[in-house]
């Protein structure tokens, strides 16, 4: 018989609170009343809206009435997209799947929005079932929420969340609980209304639901362009999104990365440096790899979670393969040491003319030595790179860096994250807000 894990979704998979805040706010505006201070907006979480809004506003019922549907108008279109998950969430999620759990959602917040948040995250493939209140329920009781999420044969059964409610509800319905530090509760709260087991983080909730048990696998993320097409904004935008939804990154990059090879990155953009050999800047450039790949990369993606690194081997292959002219085949017999076979599972191309990219890149800062080079040594690299987009094109997901940094940033989001749940097995049914 399946073990049952039930969530609570606010506060325990997702945090709401910006998209919650800003409908309350909405809401208060709209109605000609104050808006709610800090202390005030955090109370909204949790509990039902009509009785926040009488509660903690003074509303009569009426009033109540309409602050709902007036907040419920902004939530839908933009609010439920307010939010983020908990870094660690979909590995437990994923573990869990992965032990065989029967795991369902019991919230507060009404059915529809929550099965839009988590099919929008990507989660729902990681979900059996999904139980919260309908629009026009006023309060929904936790008990009965936690009831229907239960599947009808059970031996062992859990309820995960942040507040009393919670945990309270768990207890009603013959459940344990969990109560979770990390959302809008305090222990101090949860152990009153009496968990049986207290979790202040992510981490410690997944020792306790799979003792013992190994992360999943990882992904190594590369990013890779010319100088001057936006590579390090659109790292950082991609970042943000990642952990957005859920996925825990660390961010490195070449040549660097790590104590050592940060000290040949040194070495290597030094302007005091032009004296350097071809041959000395490629086996220099394939020793900070080789470091930066023992030191970060194989730990973090072993640890199951997402390496991203700007750039890596392709940039050796385009630079010293093609723009030194050292023959893309020499280059990676000198990086075979460095990397033992380890490719990136997914690279991010930014596509964009090497004189445009260079034009945007003398106008943004002083040039390191590499930046120096001139006109030709930057239309080998391209070529190099266009080569390589040619003999893998499975692994790159290609995007044209002229346009908006806006559009690129969302067009890579799209196409990143679709690869990722790939891996994972399930299929990403994207909604747009
Ligand atoms: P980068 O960090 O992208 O430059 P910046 O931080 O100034 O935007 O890359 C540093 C330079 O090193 C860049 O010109 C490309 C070059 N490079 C190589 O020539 N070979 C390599 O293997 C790597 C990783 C970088």
């Amino acid at each position: 018989m399946r073990r049952a894990v039930i969530f609570d979704l606010d506060g325990t998979l997702t945090q709401s609170e910006e998209g919650i805040y800003n409908c309350v706010r909405h809401a208060a505006e709209t109605m000609g009343y104050p808006v709610p201070d800090p202390e005030t907006l955090r109370r909204f979480i949790g509990p039902p809206l009509y009785y926040s809004f009488r509660k903690y506003m003074g509303m009569s019922d009426g009033q109540a009435d309409e602050a709902v549907r007036i907040y419920r108008e902004r939530y839908v279109k933009k609010g439920l997209f307010e939010n983020s998950v908990y870094p660690g969430i979909r590995r437990l999620l994923r573990m869990l799947k992965a032990r065989g759990d029967y795991v369902a959602v019991a919230t507060g917040k009404p059915q529809r929005p929550s099965e839009r948040i988590l099919r929008y995250f990507g989660l729902s493939a990681y979900i059996d079932r999904i139980v919260g209140p309908s629009e026009d329920v006023k309060s929904a009781d936790k008990e009965s929420l936690i009831r229907r999420a239960l599947p009808a044969d059970h031996e062992e059964a859990w309820m995960v969340g942040d507040r009393k409610f919670d945990v309270k509800g768990a207890r009603h319905a013959g459940v344990r609980s969990i109560g979770v530090g990390y959302g809008y509760g305090s222990e101090a709260e949860l152990r009153e209304a009496g968990c049986d087991a207290y979790a202040p983080d992510v981490e410690s909730l997944i020792q306790m639901l799979c003792p013992g048990m190994s992360a999943p696998h990882g992904t190594f993320l590369s990013m890779e362009g010319l100088d001057g097409s936006g590579k390090s904004t659109q790292l950082r935008a991609l970042v943000e999104t990642l952990h957005r939804f859920g996925y825990e990154v660390v961010e490195t990059r070449e040549p660097g990365g790590c104590r050592i090879s940060e000290k040949i990155r040194e070495l290597l953009l030094s302007r005091e440096n032009v004296g350097m050999t071809e041959e000395t800047e490629a086996l220099l450039y394939a020793a900070s790899r080789a470091q930066h790949v023992h030191d970060t990369i194989l730990p973090v993606v072993e640890s199951g979670r997402i390496c991203l690194s700007d750039r890596f081997l392709d940039s050796s292959v385009a630079y010293q393969g093609g723009g030194r002219e050292l023959g893309v085949q020499e280059v990676m017999d000198i990086n075979a040491h460095a990397v033992h076979g380890l490719r990136p599972d997914i690279t991010v191309f930014l596509e964009l003319p090497h004189d445009v990219a260079l034009r945007r890149r003398y106008g943004a800062s002083e040039p390191d030595r590499m930046e120096m080079e001139g006109d030709a040594f930057h239309a080998r690299v391209e070529q190099a790179y266009r080569e390589m987009l040619r003999r893998e094109p499975e692994r790159f997901v290609v995007v044209d860096a002229s346009e908006s940094a806006e559009t690129i940033s969302q067009k890579i989001a799209d196409r990143v994250l679709t690869r990722l749940m790939e891996r994972e097995g399930i299929q990403w049914e994207k909604e747009l807000s």
